[in-house]
Formats: C-alpha cells, structure tokens, sequence
C-alpha cells in the first residue's frame, strides 16, 4: 500500500510520521518480512502511540476545539490494535489474522487522515501566525 500526496496534511512532522506508519504496514505485508512480523507489530503499535502523542500535544499547542474527540478516536484505536495484536499473538501468527489487521490498520489510517487529521490541519494553519 502506498503512500499518496493525496493523503499529505502539510504539516511536516505529522506528514513524516504518517509515512513512517504506511512503510511499516508496508512491511508487515511484505511476504519476505515473514520472521520480522512480531517484532514489526511491536513497533507498530508504539509508534503509532507516539504518533498520536504527538499529535495530540500540537492540537493541545493551537488550542484545537475538537481536541478531546480527536483523542478519543485516537484512544479507540489504540484499543483495537491490541486487540488484533492479542489476537495475533493468540493465533500462532495467522496470516489471516495479519491480513485483517493490515487492512484495518490501513484502512483506519487512511480514513483518519483525510478526514479528521486534515481537518485539524486546515485549522493549524488558519491559527498559525
Ligand atoms: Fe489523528
């Protein structure tokens, strides 16, 4: 799955970490990653925390009015992850299970950005000085 300029939100550090969510989904896909898959989730799901720290700390900066959904969505997330994650786990590394949480992932993420990130974006920028 690739990234697409149609996904940029023109903020720098949040475009950046965005591409590094897509290239690691892009490696749990990737079939010669097979051994890395545990490890490759791992990461995944810390990044993607940190991600959304981040985020969240610039929606707290420009006093962003839709803060506290944003971070909700963010939490549910998280929430769900670890739960496919456990799943996985659970499951003696399933490919199945894999396929379902790449698409959920990518598909959330995706979704997330065009929506609700650029929303925020669109914001950021009419507030920044
Ligand atoms: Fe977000």
């Amino acid at each position: 799955m690739l990234w697409s300029q149609s996904l940029e939100t023109g903020i720098p550090a949040i475009d950046n970490q965005h591409k590094e969510l897509f290239r690691q989904i892009d490696i749990l896909f990737d079939k010669n990653n097979k051994d890395r898959v545990p490890q490759t989730l791992k990461f995944l799901g810390e990044y993607v925390e940190k991600h959304f720290r981040d985020e969240q700390l610039l929606h707290t900066q420009a006093r962003y009015p839709k803060a506290e959904s944003h971070k909700k969505m963010h939490s549910d997330f998280v929430t769900a992850f670890k739960k496919m994650k456990q799943e996985y786990d659970a499951g003696n590394g399933s490919l199945m299970i894999l396929l379902k949480i790449n698409r959920a992932v990518a598909d959330w993420l995706k979704n997330h950005i065009m929506i609700h990130d650029k929303e925020f974006a669109a914001y950021y920028k009419s507030v920044k000085k």
